[in-house]
């Protein structure tokens, strides 16, 4: 799909990757609603940075389905519609199964799946009524290669959106509307630097010899929504682990 004069919606756009995104699909023409869960000045910066008319500021939680609603009417209300759906939202946090408590499995859960599902289900009736839209859900190495330690939760959801991306890509390829899933491999993030212990030692062990930037997978997320015979597939793009 051309990015041009197509109206996106990024979540958890206030920093790292989604951030990247924003900018890039910002970059190519696109207008951009940019998410994450409160409105900060981060986020009205990076609205504003887009270009006149061009960034709009919709704050909530992706895991709460009335602040998704909310969100997808500011988009409608300025845009008109919603061609291209980020769903890149995301949390991490290490902790051991054994130590693990329902409400650390919950809130993984919530916020990467649920997340994703809110604003599919509301986006999703007016991309194939119009026969046009790209869904970009953004997975994880993490969901396919050994994680490490104290991921369980965090692999497991992010395993959800693949398979989601999966089913989802095959039941609507005929309708005009496109389902991929990016899955990034260590990034330099806020996420990974706050998240990962030994970063530096971890970097060593990726085979390109460097943890990706939040552009390398803003550069995946173009190519995702400009393919148009790439649907149902999650891409790795890890440096080659
Ligand atoms: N960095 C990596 O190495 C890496 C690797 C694989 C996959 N990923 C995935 O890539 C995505 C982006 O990660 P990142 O590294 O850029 O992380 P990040 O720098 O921590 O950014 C996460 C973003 O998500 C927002 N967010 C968190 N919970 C939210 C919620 N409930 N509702 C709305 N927004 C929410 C955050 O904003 P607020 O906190 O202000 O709400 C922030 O904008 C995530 O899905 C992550 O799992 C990252």
């Amino acid at each position: 799909m051309e990015i041009r004069d197509s109206v996106a919606i990024v979540t958890g756009a206030s920093r790292g990757i989604g951030r990247a995104t924003a900018e890039t699909l910002a970059r190519e023409g696109g207008k951009v609603v940019v998410n994450a869960r409160t409105e900060t000045d981060a986020l009205r910066q990076l609205a504003k940075s887009l270009g006149t008319g061009k960034g709009l500021v919709a704050a909530g939680d992706v895991g709460d389905l009335n602040a998704c609603r909310k969100i997808v009417e500011a988009a409608t209300a300025r845009f008109g519609r919603v061609d291209i759906l980020v769903n890149n939202a995301g949390i991490f946090g290490l902790v051991k199964m054994e130590k693990m408590r329902p409400e650390d499995w919950e809130s993984m859960f919530r916020v990467h799946v649920f997340g994703a599902f809110n604003l599919i289900h509301l986006v999703l009736p007016g991309m194939l009524e119009r026969k046009r839209g790209v869904i970009v859900n953004v997975s994880s190495i993490a969901a396919a290669r050994p994680p490490g330690p104290g991921r369980v939760h965090y692999g497991a959801a992010k395993a959800a959106l693949v398979g989601m991306t999966r089913a989802l890509g095959q039941e609507i390829a005929s309708q005009g509307v496109r389902v991929v899933g990016i899955a990034p491999g260590l990034t330099d993030t806020e996420m990974v630097r706050k998240g990962i212990p030994n970063l530096a030692k971890r970097a060593e062990t990726i085979p390109m010899g460097r943890i990706g930037t939040p552009e390398d997978i803003a550069h995946a997320v173009r190519f995702a929504i400009e393919n148009e015979f790439l649907t149902a597939e999650t891409l790795f793009v890890t440096g080659g682990e």
